[in-house]
């Protein structure tokens, strides 16, 4: 049982878990849990809601030159692959990535008083180790065999990651048809709550430099799309064997995470 609370700058939501009154027992376990967030969607919520409301902005500054991350963040099933990239059995169903490249390539065509160039990139962590989603190599290799991603720093402390590509992409559909070839590349399980459950942390990046005629200054703005693995209780859910591996590498980097 819950209930949203909107106030102007602020969402309140309560949680109510009733208490089990079986007879003979004294159970005082709490009631109520309430939680402040800036923005509480209801179930109701489409995608093109969230977008408006949390990704536009976001893409807003990222045109303008300044960087910008969106991640998803929650339990094993709660929707945020489906937030973040979309479903696939209907247009209106699809996500925060597709609508942002739509966004953005919008812009882009709309201004010309920049030259602009546009890059994508996918990273992939599974079980604490770095892959390239867009490796061609990816398809016909198995994951040991393929080049791992690692960070890099150089001397002014800005990050370097080896190994992972960045593809040109000219329009949305090229922008487009990369983020399919690198979700055919996720790893993905069936597991007790979630029948297509992404095991892994990705993070979809759109690079954006742009550059007045000219002029030699070039603005470069980076737009990160992260859809984080689930955390899971593993008690509950049970799993073992390669389920229970991954789960246990999730649960801890979502833990450094936090910290
Ligand atoms: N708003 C929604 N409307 C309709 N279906 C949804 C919605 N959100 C999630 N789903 C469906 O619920 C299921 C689980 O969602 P999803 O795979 O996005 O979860 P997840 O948080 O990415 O889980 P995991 O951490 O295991 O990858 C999917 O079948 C998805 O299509
Ligand atoms: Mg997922």
């Amino acid at each position: 049982i819950y209930s949203i609370d909107d106030e102007e700058t602020l969402s309140n939501l309560e949680i109510v878990v009733p208490r089990d009154l079986a007879d003979g027992f004294v159970n005082n376990k709490r009631e109520s849990y309430k939680f402040k967030f800036q923005k509480i969607f209801d179930q109701e919520a489409k995608q093109d809601v969230v977008f408006d409301s949390i990704a536009k902005p976001v893409a807003e500054c990222v045109l303008a030159g300044y960087n910008g991350t969106i991640f998803a963040y929650g339990q094993t099933g709660s929707g945020k692959t489906f937030t973040i990239t979309g479903g696939a059995e209907r247009y209106s169903d699809r996500g925060i990535i597709p609508r942002t490249l739509s966004y953005i390539f919008d812009q882009l065509q709309k201004d010309s008083s920049k030259v602009y160039t546009t890059h994508v990139s996918y990273l992939e962590i599974y079980n604490e180790c770095g892959y390239d989603l867009l490796d061609p190599r990816h398809e016909a290799s198995r994951l040991e065999d393929l080049p791992k991603v690692t960070i890099m720093e150089d001397p002014d402390q800005n990050i370097h990651l080896k190994n992972l590509s960045l593809q040109q992409a000219t329009s949305e559909e090229q922008a487009l048809n990369l983020l399919f070839l690198g979700d055919t590349n996720r790893m993905i399980a069936e597991t007790p709550v979630n029948q297509a459950s992404t095991r892994s942390h990705c993070i979809f990046t759109i690079h954006i430099s742009s550059k007045e005629p000219g002029s030699a200054t070039i603005r470069h703005s980076k737009l990160h799309l992260v859809d984080l693995a689930g955390s899971e209780r593993v008690a509950k859910t049970g799993v073992g064997g390669q389920l229970l591996t991954e789960a246990k590498y999730i649960n801890l980097s979502l833990h450094y995470l936090e910290q």
